[in-house]
């Protein structure tokens, strides 16, 4: 029996039953109501408020500029649509690394101003005290390892990460670690399919990958690269399943003719 089907509202509880059946979960980026509303409503089972909202919707070139507040601002707007997808936030850059009292902060403003499920954070050890104290408050938290586009500055490039056996063996123990403290699931981003499986096989906590291969338990992508909004980003892992870039511009063409040619408004749309 497929528990997707049945779920009048996803849990970090459904989500494990998922993985221990074996159904995968489907998950996107959402950043808005009117989206989120269309997502919820086929079905998809996490929508997560990335701080890619950072780049597809504020237009900067890192995940690093967006706050606290803008990242609130955007949660509240998709909660608001969503009955039945649990709704996962992304904690900003600067509002958790380093100290855990503001790491509870942030996470405590995120649940009661949002309305939200869960909150994401990006790293493993690193982020150890932060990760215990958000979740002491009740506050349920998705890890984030492999590419952590936080950390950009440090690595330089968006290349797949943990190729060398030393790096996979820290995100193993960082995945483990992770459950252990009491994370509901993961997010693997870029990483080789293969440690995506041995990830997904050494915790019993759900493994979503964006760029990490077929053997983990679900996967997720950016709402606006599946879409076809965006054109400039292509990794191989994407798949667009739309050219809503063409399909939007070709409209906005077809109005701005019909205005300039007066053949909008005609008769019977006007009062
Ligand atoms: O912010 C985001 O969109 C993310 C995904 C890449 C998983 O963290």
């Amino acid at each position: 029996m497929s528990v997707h089907k049945d779920v009048r509202k996803v849990t970090t509880h459904v989500l494990q039953e998922m993985k221990f059946r074996g159904q995968k979960i489907a998950m996107l980026t959402g950043y808005d109501f009117s989206m989120a509303r269309i997502l919820d409503g086929a079905g998809i089972d996490i929508i997560l408020v990335g701080d890619s909202a950072s780049n597809v919707m504020a237009g900067y070139e890192t995940t690093l500029p967006i706050t606290l507040d803008q990242m609130i601002y955007h949660a509240a707007s998709v909660v608001r649509a969503v009955s039945r997808a649990l709704v996962v936030v992304d904690l900003p850059f600067g509002t958790y690394q380093g100290n855990s009292k503001v790491a509870l902060e942030s996470a405590i403003r995120i649940m009661k101003e949002t309305g939200a499920g869960a909150v994401k954070m990006e790293g493993g050890s690193e982020i150890r005290e932060s990760v215990v104290r958000i979740l002491s408050a009740g506050i349920p938290v998705m890890g984030h390892l492999g590419l952590m586009p936080q950390s950009i500055h440090k690595f330089g490039t968006y290349v797949v990460r943990a190729k060398d056996e030393a790096e996979a063996i820290k995100l193993v123990e960082d995945a483990k670690l992770l459950e252990e403290l009491g994370c509901f699931g993961i997010v693997l981003e870029k990483i080789p399919a293969d440690l995506g499986g041995r990830v997904a096989a050494a915790v019993k906590i759900p493994i979503i990958g964006i760029g990490a291969g077929g053997q983990v338990d679900g996967q997720v992508l950016v709402l606006h690269d599946m879409l076809g909004i965006t054109q400039e980003f292509s990794p191989r892992f994407l798949r667009r399943y739309h050219d809503l870039f063409s399909e939007i511009k070709g409209a906005v063409e077809h109005y701005i003719s019909d205005v300039r040619t007066k053949d909008f408004p005609n008769e019977k749309e006007q009062y």
